[in-house]
């Protein structure tokens, strides 16, 4: 093969075949896109928590933590699988998320517990309305099936936010 050849093939389109409009691959596909750099830079921050978190309440914390990194994580895969089946394409190093994340780092030496808890509420909410977002594009298109996975997603992001919301409550708050 020629280096025009390797060149040509480098920058050639995935063709995937889909039902669905070129428009909707690009739109759904680059949302997709925000929302799996927005997972992955979640999953780090959760990760960063469960990994630094301290005081009385360690063991549980620490434990919900890793629970609630462990279902972002599972999310990485089916969310970039999906946009390679609609045709587009997806991210592709730890520069390319930092470019895309929506979700802030955190990169202090010391948080404590509660705001740990509640900064993650906040990213929590963040994503879900984001996937909210994503949705309605999804809607708009016809594309039933990333819809229903991101049903899913939300559903799990709205689980995380209830223990997280619990979890970093005063005992004596009434709740809501
Ligand atoms: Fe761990």
């Amino acid at each position: 093969m020629t280096t025009k050849d390797t060149v040509a093939r480098r920058k050639a389109p995935l063709k995937t075949p889909t039902g669905l409009s070129a428009s909707a691959t690009q739109d759904i596909s680059g949302s997709l896109n925000l929302l799996l750099a927005d997972v992955y830079a979640l999953y780090m921050k959760t990760k960063n928590f469960h990994w630094h978190v301290s005081g009385p309440h360690f063991r549980d914390y620490h434990l919900l933590l890793d629970e609630q990194a462990d279902q972002l994580y599972d999310t990485t895969d089916p969310m970039a699988e999906r946009v390679r089946k609609l045709g587009g394409t997806t991210l592709r190093s730890i520069g390319h998320i930092a470019g895309l994340q929506r979700v802030l780092d955190n990169d202090a030496d010391f948080v404590t517990p509660q705001d740990m808890l509640a900064e993650l509420r906040d990213d929590n909410m963040q994503l879900a309305a984001h996937m909210r977002e994503t949705h309605s594009i999804c809607d708009e298109h016809g594309d039933v099936a990333t819809a229903s996975l991101l049903e899913n997603w939300i559903d799990e992001a709205e689980k995380r936010i209830w223990f997280l919301f619990e979890a970093g409550r005063k005992g004596d708050e009434p709740g809501r």
